[in-house]
């Protein structure tokens, strides 16, 4: 048995190591932010301008897949495609895999042909992927503020340039 004196003693000792351990830092407001700036003022933030793609569609660079079965985001300019309607998609006029090829275009694949709710292999495109700027961006070329330390770990080699979702899609799942 621990005695009550020995408690107290205990407990006051601990409550000096700790008082006597805090350390006073302070922050300005300039430093609390991601912005840097003071906190309680709109008056100097000034946000990043966006800056997309401009390279025409045929000329861009392919960006890498942020993991294995991402959608690819959009290295090319879309102005005056994503007005999309019902009657107009320009996305499909290049990359159906029927004209893929001709255009060098990534082709549409398997999963964007396949109903997920009945699991039935279609003929045409799944109308679910009609919006394809739903899932695939444009990207604006600006510095994350705070850095991204994820590592994609991709199990076939051309996981950062393919996708291969269908085959895999109910691995693991009995
Ligand atoms: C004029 C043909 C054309 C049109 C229209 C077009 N694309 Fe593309 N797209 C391409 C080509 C070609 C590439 C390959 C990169 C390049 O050469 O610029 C590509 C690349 C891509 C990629 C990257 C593929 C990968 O493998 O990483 C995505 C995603 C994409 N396009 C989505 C779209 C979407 C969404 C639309 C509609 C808003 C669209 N594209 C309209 C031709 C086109
Ligand atoms: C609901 C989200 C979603 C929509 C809508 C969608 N996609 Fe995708 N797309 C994905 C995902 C996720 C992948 C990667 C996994 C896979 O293969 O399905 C992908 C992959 C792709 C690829 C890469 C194929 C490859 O072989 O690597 C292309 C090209 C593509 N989509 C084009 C389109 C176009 C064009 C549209 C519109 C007509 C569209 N997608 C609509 C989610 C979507």
């Amino acid at each position: 048995m621990i005695s009550t004196k020995t408690l107290i003693m205990v407990s006051l000792l601990g409550v000096m190591v700790a008082s006597g351990c805090a350390v006073s830092q302070s922050y300005k407001e300039e430093e609390l932010g991601l912005r840097k700036v003071d906190l309680y003022s709109e008056k100097t933030v000034v946000a990043e301008p966006t800056s997309y793609s401009t390279v025409a569609a045929g000329e861009s660079k392919v960006i890498q897949r942020s993991f294995e079965n991402a959608p690819p985001m959009i290295p090319h300019d879309v102005e005056g495609m994503l007005d999309m309607t019902k009657e107009n998609n320009a996305c499909t006029g290049c990359h159906l895999p029927e004209v893929a090829e001709a255009v060098k275009a990534t082709p549409i694949p398997k999963s964007h042909f396949f109903d997920m709710r009945t699991q039935k292999v279609l003929t045409e495109m799944s109308q679910a992927r009609y919006n394809c700027s739903a899932c695939h961006a444009p990207q604006s070329a600006n510095e994350p503020l705070v850095k991204n330390e994820f590592q994609p770990e991709y199990r076939k080699q051309n996981g950062a340039q393919r996708s291969n979702l269908l085959d895999t899609l109910n691995e693991g799942v009995k």
